[in-house]
């Protein structure tokens, strides 16, 4: 049995309760209103929006994902598979058939999930005025109805040759659907930004800002604790802080050391500083591959600047303590460096400075001689 999970959205009893958030979306859209959800990654969006709604009474969701998208048939699919899993009844799928006839719709199962799938074929739904179909089969669906339409990791729609026209022909459509809420999810913050605050993009001030922030540690640590008691490991505050410290309260992180803990450790154990480390040596383990190979490609200088990082972390990389640290005289490095670094995805700039994207992996490199 698992306690605990991360790596995909999580509901239930496997989500920590979110009231105040929670209300507010809910009230955002029953009202209609579009949003786009902001935070940080691994935080919670995803789960949020799909746990919310389907405590909303007489709502549904129709959720599409558009992770990996890579062509104009391919968003077509997203949708039109969103359409089949909310309703895969005869006369539903019929309607959903006749709005897409044009793009030669194919019903399967799919094999892995044995959820039902619509295929668009690939050369009629190749134009992205497609798109227009799959927006029609919406809002059939919708009117009528409360539906919350979740569009998620919609920044993935700019990755394919037609996406800011697809873009522009989705905006043209959403702006009359007015009693419906289309809430825009996505995990890459900057791609995200683009679409909804850059002036040139269709969907610029089309939707308000919802935050996502981190849960608070007294909530977090009730679940937490209720977790491990369910398989009679009692879990005291401080080691609960350390974990949230260590892993900058994201919440996936905070599930992903939890479980590592949960995997190192008894029935019966009061929980302390001696699990904590046996389960980083657990991740550590697992992961031990996968970090040698991240760093296995890096120059000397990226590697010292990213030791550095680890070290002192990453809110004054150009001060003369992070200089002496990496080992450098010139800040045009550090700049340089960590400008490359960004780009392997290992760290990112936020606001509050520089970070690596795993907290395991800093550490990892924090302990490597
Ligand atoms: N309310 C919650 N209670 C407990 N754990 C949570 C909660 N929300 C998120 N998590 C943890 O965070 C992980 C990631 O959640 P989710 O996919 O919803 O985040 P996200 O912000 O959408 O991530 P991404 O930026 O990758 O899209 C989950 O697998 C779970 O471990
Ligand atoms: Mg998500």
């Amino acid at each position: 049995m698992n306690a605990f999970k991360y790596g995909c959205s999580v509901e239930g009893e496997n989500f920590c309760a979110r009231p105040e958030l929670a209300k507010s979306l809910s009230n955002y859209i029953e009202s209609g209103q579009n949003l786009v959800i902001q935070g940080d990654r691994r935080i919670g969006k995803t789960s949020l929006v799909k746990e919310t709604v389907s405590s909303m009474r007489g709502w549904s969701i129709l959720y599409a994902d558009f992770m990996g998208v890579k062509s104009v048939p391919d968003v077509c699919n997203r949708i039109a598979d969103a359409l089949a899993r909310f309703d895969s009844s005869d006369s539903f799928m019929r309607k959903i058939f006749a709005a897409l006839v044009h793009l030669r719709p194919v019903a399967t199962i799919d094999a892995l999930t044995g959820l039902p799938t619509i295929s668009v074929d690939a050369r009629a739904s190749s134009d992205p005025s497609s798109v227009n179909a799959v927006m029609n089969a919406i809002e059939s669906h919708v009117k009528g109805r409360k539906v919350c339409v979740v569009f998620d990791e919609f920044q993935d729609i700019l990755d394919v040759r037609d996406g800011e026209q697809m873009l522009a022909l989705m905006r043209g459509r959403i702006q009359f659907l007015s009693h419906t809420s289309f809430v825009f999810l996505g995990s890459a913050r900057n791609a995200m930004m683009d679409i909804f605050m850059s002036p040139k993009s269709p969907f610029y001030k089309s939707a308000a800002v919802f935050d996502v922030g981190t849960i608070p540690d007294d909530d977090f640590f009730a679940f937490a604790k209720a977790r491990f008691a369910t398989g009679r490991r009692r879990l005291p505050r401080s080691l609960f802080d350390r974990v949230l410290e260590f892993v900058d309260r994201t919440s996936g992180d905070v599930q992903e050391m939890c479980d590592a803990i949960w995997q190192t450790s008894e029935p019966g154990d009061t929980l302390v500083d001696k699990h904590f480390e046996k389960g980083l040596a657990f991740v550590f383990e697992r992961e031990n591959g996968v970090y040698a190979m991240f760093v296995k490609p890096l120059t000397d200088i990226q590697l010292r600047v990213l030791k550095a990082l680890a070290v002192l972390g990453g809110e004054h990389p150009l001060s003369g303590a992070f200089l002496d640290e990496a080992r450098l005289t010139n800040t045009a490095t550090v700049r340089r460096s960590l400008a490359s670094l960004e780009k392997t995805g290992l760290v990112f700039s936020a606001s509050s400075g520089w970070r690596f994207s795993s907290p395991f992996f800093r550490e990892w490199i924090r302990r490597m001689r």
